[in-house]
């Protein structure tokens, strides 16, 4: 049986993980060990990993049902085949490096707010993978920081504050915020918010954690002003830089994070180079084996 081995890379949170075989389908014990790491680190870092789409993919479905995120809504031409994995690229559907103002570049500009996957959606995410193909030569890192650790940092006062809120997150609260509003009636129909409280206790570790992030655009039964503010001073506590991790790519990095305890954002490159990377996220639902015993 193989055991994995963690090596911290931040003094709060996230670990490189080795001495499990990825690309192999997975025992019930190395679930159980991977989900137990995952509980005390929420990001891991597993490096040097040649994985075919395929193998990211049964790797990914061990821990969950996979989450398509706004594939579901957008239904935009693809240029990866397998409609589970999330081409986060800035290579468009014929295999050239997008135009600056393509729809692509605006999702990955969006990628580059903080953020949690699918906390717009009910089912939310719950792990998000992602492996690195191609990557540009300068920038480009991706920043993961962790809600938990902002949670005990709160002043009491703040955390008595937040006990009972509830905000409401909106897809296209982050495009709107980006400059881009033409969507139509049918396309925000199809995308209901979602609502979250802000305290929550995470089920796999019983920690608190403050639940914010760019799509948070109230509190309910808050004025809106007053919502958004309170949200913009609790995520610029959340990612204070005692509490991130940054993540410097090299190719063949699979980094996998729990979206329900850390949020995460790319960082700026060169976006006439090449960037090219894959996602697996997994539903945040009772069937995921996301336990540790
Ligand atoms: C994502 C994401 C950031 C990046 O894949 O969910 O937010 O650095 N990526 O590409
Ligand atoms: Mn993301």
């Amino acid at each position: 049986m193989s055991s994995l081995e963690l090596t911290p890379l931040h003094p709060l949170f996230a670990a490189e993980a080795r001495g499990i075989d990825i690309r192999q389908p997975l025992s019930p014990s190395e679930v159980k060990q991977i989900n137990a790491a995952m509980n005390r680190y929420a990001v891991l870092v597993w490096r040097g990993q040649p994985l075919t789409g395929q193998q990211q993919i049964d790797f990914a479905k061990s821990f969950g049902p996979l989450d398509l995120g706004l594939k579901k809504v957008f239904k935009r031409p693809e240029r990866l085949e397998d409609e589970r994995l999330i081409d986060i690229s800035n290579v468009d559907a014929e295999g050239k490096v997008a135009r600056r103002d393509s729809p692509k570049n605006l999702s990955n500009f969006a990628n580059q707010l903080w953020h949690s996957d699918s906390s717009f959606q009910n089912p939310r995410a719950a792990y998000s993978m992602l492996h690195a193909l191609v990557l540009p030569s300068w920038g480009g890192n991706t920043e993961f920081a962790d809600l938990r650790a902002a949670y005990d940092a709160l002043p009491e006062r703040t955390r008595s504050e937040i006990e009972g809120l509830r905000a409401e997150h909106y897809a296209l609260h982050t495009r709107i915020l980006l400059g881009d509003e033409a969507y139509t009636d049918d396309q925000k129909k199809a995308i209901p918010p979602a609502v979250w409280p802000l305290a929550q206790t995470h089920p796999g570790s019983g920690r608190k954690l403050l639940f914010v992030g760019v799509h948070a655009r109230e509190i309910i039964g808050w004025p809106v002003a007053e919502g958004r503010m309170f949200l913009s001073d609790l995520l610029e506590h959340a990612t204070r830089r005692e509490f991130v991790y940054t993540h410097e790519w090299q190719v063949g990095d699979l980094v996998m994070w729990d979206n329900r305890s850390t949020l995460h954002r790319g960082r700026r490159y060169d976006i006439g180079e090449r960037r090219e990377l894959r996602r697996t996220t997994i539903e945040d639902v009772p069937e995921a084996t996301l336990m540790a015993a």
